[in-house]
């Protein structure tokens, strides 16, 4: 089975160590069974050089917004811009296989908004969401996710 592959952007290091340990996970359960996919992650950021992507790929996007009610009214994105327009580059959005959104639960109606205006955008869905760095539980219950999702 091919790779399971995740295109995150990271601002505060969170969603890096979520999808590390997401990695890592892939990678014991791997070894257990063969058949267990592994995971790759791959990181956009300002540097990254905007490419046209060839295999299917979810995307794990951290929030961060201001202004705005909340949900509709004017709210705007910040820090992750670069990841929105990659996956809307050219044909990439054709794509995604889902969105996997993170925040805080303490941003009440804005939580993960920015993974649901993604999943908006490129006509997907929300797949997952967690909060801050995930659990442990959060890492195994989001891999099961990835596999049955990628069957
Ligand atoms: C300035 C700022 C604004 C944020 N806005 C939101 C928000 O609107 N909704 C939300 O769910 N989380 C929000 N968060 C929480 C972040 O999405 C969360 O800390 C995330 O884990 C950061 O990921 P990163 O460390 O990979 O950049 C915000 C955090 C900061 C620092």
């Amino acid at each position: 089975m091919q790779p399971i592959r995740i295109l995150f952007s990271s601002i505060s290091g969170n969603t890096r160590s979520f999808v590390k340990k997401l990695t890592d996970y892939a990678h014991e359960e791997h070894i257990i069974n063969s058949a267990a996919p592994l995971i790759e992650g791959f990181e956009i950021s300002d540097l990254t050089n905007f490419t046209d992507e060839t295999d299917p790929f979810f995307v794990c996007v951290p929030t961060y917004l201001s202004g705005g009610n909340g949900i509709d009214n004017g709210v705007k994105e910040l820090m992750t811009n670069t990841l929105g327009e990659y996956i809307t580059y050219h044909n990439n959005a054709q794509l995604v296989q889902g969105i996997i959104g993170s925040g805080n639960r303490n941003f009440n109606e804005q939580y993960i908004l920015t993974a649901r205006r993604y999943a908006h955008a490129t006509k997907t869905a929300v797949v997952a969401d967690y909060e801050l760095r995930g659990t442990n539980q959060d890492v195994e219950r989001i891999y099961n996710i990835l596999i049955t999702l990628t069957k």
